[in-house]
């Protein structure tokens, strides 16, 4: 597992400034903060503490709330109800389901990366000048237009030091023509413009495979499950 820059802002943690061995039940916990506190502010909803969990509130008709909690810290979740729009995420080993609550949704990995070192970089020169850059305070959003259709996408928050990749993806017609890379590379340069030194990001298995391209590592593994 790939070690972790600490953002720094979190005074009250009395952990080491740089995690350099496999994540533990505290770091963890740490992760779950800062990954909550930057999807929350990429997607433009609240967030707010469930007990040790976080609840997001994402708002869509299949995922209107989502709880997000670290594996030592997954009993309090024994305490919600809803129906199915109601998800619940794992961030680390975890035994398996909660009963009453068993069904897992999918299942993808945390990783993280010191930004200055992925390898954002686009592989034709000139070819940045593709990706279009939106940006609004501490929210970036990437898009690359190929012969006028939207080809792929990304957006980034930026939260202190850390910045969290979200909404990645290429349409299915221009994969693996170095888009992806190309929309990383665009989000990357922005965050570290506004002084993120630290990537995160929650990785589909599509996704696994073009961070680790990038130079990012796991460092967590993560299961979502739905309440119906
Ligand atoms: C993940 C995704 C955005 C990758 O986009 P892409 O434009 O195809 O990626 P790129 O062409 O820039 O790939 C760059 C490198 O990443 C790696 N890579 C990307 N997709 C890969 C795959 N499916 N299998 C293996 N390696 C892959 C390769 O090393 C690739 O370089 P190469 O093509 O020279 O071998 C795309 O597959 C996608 O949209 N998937 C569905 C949505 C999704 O899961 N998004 C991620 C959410 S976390």
């Amino acid at each position: 597992m790939t070690p972790v820059a600490r953002s720094g802002r979190r005074t009250h943690d009395p952990a080491p400034d740089v995690l350099t061995g496999p994540v533990t039940d505290a770091n963890l916990a740490d992760l779950v903060d800062r990954w909550t506190e930057g999807w929350a502010a990429s997607r433009g909803v609240a967030r707010e503490r469930f007990s040790a969990a976080w609840r997001v509130a994402i708002g869509t008709d299949v995922r209107a709330v989502e709880y997000v909690v670290d594996a030592p810290s997954a009993g309090v979740l024994l305490d919600l109800s809803g129906g199915a729009e109601v998800w619940f995420t794992v961030v680390g080993a975890f035994g398996g389901p909660l009963r009453p609550i068993p069904r897992l949704t999918h299942t993808e990995v945390m990783m993280s990366a010191d930004l200055a070192g992925t390898h954002g970089t686009p592989r034709t020169p000139g070819a940045q000048d593709e990706v279009h850059l939106d940006h609004d305070g501490d929210v970036a959003v990437a898009t690359v237009v190929i012969d006028g259709v939207p080809a792929a996408r990304g957006q980034v928050a930026v939260v202190g030091s850390d910045a969290v990749f979200d909404r990645i993806s290429t349409e299915p017609a221009f994969q693996r023509r170095g888009l992806g890379r190309l929309v990383m590379a665009g989000l990357t340069e922005w965050a570290l413009s506004r002084g993120a030194t630290t990537g995160l990001l929650v990785a589909s298995p599509d996704g696994q495979h073009l961070y680790s391209a990038l130079g990012w590592g796991a460092v967590a593994p993560v299961a979502t499950y739905a309440l119906g």
